[in-house]
């Protein structure tokens, strides 16, 4: 038990002390505290159960003392036997209590794990699109789960070190001092003497292992270089094979030296840790052993006193480290509360309204919109996920006004990058504007529950996204009550009904990233099975410039007439078809709208469209006129 004590507390004068020059913002310890609140009878359970067990510890040296003064000292053997029974239950009482202490420190830590993913995971999905769009999703993966499970070991290490060895430490100084105030004294001025080289070789040890770490990479790094085929072929071409063995060979050298200096000083933070506990245990027996041969103590209590002395550094060496303990779970609980804390810019007003259903009228109003910088979206401080700003803030719409009626089918056309996905999001407000509205049937976005905003439009992106799931799965996103029927019937007018019954599992094969791959026309028929399941009143449709083959272009166009009849619908049209349907085509360019009518008006009117058609769709109708059908 001695010895796992002072490993333990070797692991904590280890950690790594960087943390403390980390500033924590005011008020995360409070949060915190917060936090466990929920778990405050489970962790009274465990002060309980540290308390009873600190007890149970100082009380075996006391059954010592009595087994050697009353015991053996006045021949009684059977009170010896005993008390030798009694000390070796209170071990074993001990042991379980030492069990049910890591049991509940780990329960409390990962229920709180658990309320912190929850909440991370809950509160994240309310970011608008912007939050996204500017996060490395790697790093806030990273982050969140480092964060998170270091709050854990945090919060873990703090209860049962800190707490638990406060009590220990606490309660076994009492008793000695109970025992000889006198020895208990000199006993304490040593172990500082042990404890800060412990310390220092501690810190000196972290440093030399960071080190070690960045010489092993340089060592690594120039093997993987070297042993690429490119690598190789340079070296051979050039000749260079002695220069490169130098160069290996010196960093070869440097590893092996620190690897020296590690075991040395590792063995030297242990060898401190030992020698305090050998030198107080000889100074308990030497002094407290020439007092008892003198009559002032008792044998019995000079053994009670190095026992319980034996149950005191590990305990020590732990707290000597307490700030670095502390001021990691700071650090960890901030840093989620820093995500926690990020105020998703697009949110529902306290008084929204729904928007009622039925026939639609899309109105933009003299719209004006820029993308939202990082500092918009309140991610700055968040710098190892954020995607920092390069480019200057531009706006991208300008006084945008156009009127799509009820059932209405209007079209955006316009070269690539002059804003026609950006007039898009704007309906279902994944972004909001800077002047200017876009209003539902008079409601005004921003007053509306997003709730009904996402029940009245329906969208297809250029590139629909499918999740790694069953293609039924994948359906029933739209709409989770859905009979077999439906989703049949979505599929077949989707076009897309033949391929998935060919299929060997039908509606249960998965798809998305590693599963069954559709060709990009496939994928957004698909999509097109699961608007028609959710059925908009609102339909935006990005039609996809690339997969326009001839084979599954019949396919699509059907599809799309299927999920656009009867609805209000916004499309970004990259097909002939649709804008010869369309009641209205709007003409977007650098973020404006520069012209607006029907095909033949714009047609006859010349200008930037006929070019536009000229080269976009008029090759279309040549390919169709082409195809035989
Ligand atoms: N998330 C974003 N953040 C910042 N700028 C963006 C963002 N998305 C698009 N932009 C910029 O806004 C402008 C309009 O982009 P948009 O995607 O609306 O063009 P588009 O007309 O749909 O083009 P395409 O036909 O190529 O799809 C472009 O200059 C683009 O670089
Ligand atoms: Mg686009």
């Amino acid at each position: 038990m001695g010895s796992l004590r002072v490993l333990g507390a070797a692991r904590s004068l280890r950690q790594d002390d960087s943390v403390l020059k980390q500033t924590v913002r005011p008020g995360t310890a409070k949060r915190m505290l917060k936090f466990s609140r929920p778990y405050a009878g489970l962790l009274s359970i465990f002060l309980l159960v540290v308390i009873v067990d600190a007890v149970a510890g100082v009380a075996s040296p006391f059954v010592y003392k009595d087994i050697i003064n009353n015991g053996i000292l006045k021949q009684n053997v059977p009170l010896i036997i005993k008390l030798a029974v009694l000390a070796g239950a209170l071990g074993a009482f001990d042991a379980t209590l030492g069990l049910a202490q890591s049991y509940l420190a780990a329960k409390v830590g990962s229920r709180i794990v658990l309320l912190l993913r929850t909440k991370l995971f809950d509160h994240i999905q309310k970011m608008p699109l912007a939050f996204f769009t500017r996060t490395q999703t790697g790093a806030l993966v990273t982050r969140l789960n480092t964060d998170v499970s270091g709050a854990r070991t945090a919060f873990t290490d703090i209860l049962s070190n800190v707490v638990g060895n406060l009590i220990s430490v606490a309660l076994v100084f009492g008793a000695m001092f109970l025992l000889s105030w006198r020895i208990t004294l000199a006993a304490m001025v040593l172990i500082p003497l042990f404890l800060f080289p412990a310390r220092w070789w501690g810190r000196k040890l972290q440093k030399i292992t960071r080190e070690s770490y960045d010489l092993r990479a340089a060592m690594n790094s120039l093997m993987v270089e070297r042993f690429n085929v490119a690598g190789a072929q340079l070296a051979k071409l050039f000749g260079r094979a002695q220069d490169e063995n130098r160069e290996f060979a010196t960093k070869a050298a440097r590893v092996s030296d620190i690897t020296v200096t590690q075991a040395v000083y590792g063995r030297l933070f242990f060898m401190a840790l030992m020698l305090m506990a050998y030198f107080a245990t000889a100074l308990v027996y030497g002094w407290g052993g020439a007092l008892a041969a003198m009559h002032i103590l008792d044998v019995g209590t000079v053994v009670a006193l190095a026992a319980l002395l034996g149950r005191v550094y590990g305990p020590l060496a732990g707290l000597s480290n307490i700030q670095v303990s502390l001021m990691t779970a700071l650090v960890s609980f901030d840093r989620v509360f820093e995500v926690l804390d990020l105020a998703p810019m697009i949110q529902e007003k306290s008084n929204a309204v729904a928007i009622p259903r039925g026939p639609a009228r899309i109105a933009f109003d003299h719209v004006s919109f820029r993308y939202p910088t990082a500092a918009d979206v309140s991610l700055a401080s968040l710098e190892s996920i954020a995607v920092p700003d390069k480019l200057p803030e531009k706006t991208v719409l300008r006084d945008v006004s156009f009127v799509a009626e009820p059932g209405e089918l209007v079209a955006l056309v316009g070269p690539s990058g002059a804003g026609k996905t950006t007039i898009t999001q704007l309906v279902p407000r994944l972004y909001d504007v800077q002047s200017g509205s876009v209003a539902i049937d008079g409601i005004d976005v921003r007053d509306a529950t997003l709730e009904s905003l996402h029940q009245r439009i329906g969208t297809v992106t250029q590139e629909a996204h499918l999740f790694h799931d069953t293609i039924r799965a994948n359906l029933l996103y739209a709409k989770p009550d859905a009979t077999e029927e439906e989703l049949n019937e979505a599929l077949r007018a989707a076009q897309i009904s033949t391929l998935v019954e060919s299929l060997p599992k039908g509606l249960d094969t998965l798809v998305g990233e590693r599963g069954y791959r559709f060709s990009g026309g496939e994928k957004q028929r698909l999509a097109i099975a699961r608007l028609l399941l959710k059925a908009p009143e609102i339909v935006i449709l990005d039609e996809a410039t690339a997969h326009l083959d001839s084979e599954s272009e019949a396919a699509i166009q059907k599809a799309f007439q299927e999920a656009l009849r009867g609805r209000t619908s916004l499309v970004i049209a990259h097909r002939l078809s649709t804008i010869l349907e369309a009641d209205r085509i709007l003409v977007v360019q650098d973020g404006t709208i520069v012209d607006r009518g029907t095909h033949a008006e714009l047609l006859e009117r010349g200008g930037l469209y006929a070019d536009l058609y000229r080269r976009q769709f008029a090759n279309a109708e040549v390919k169709a006129s082409a195809s035989p059908g």
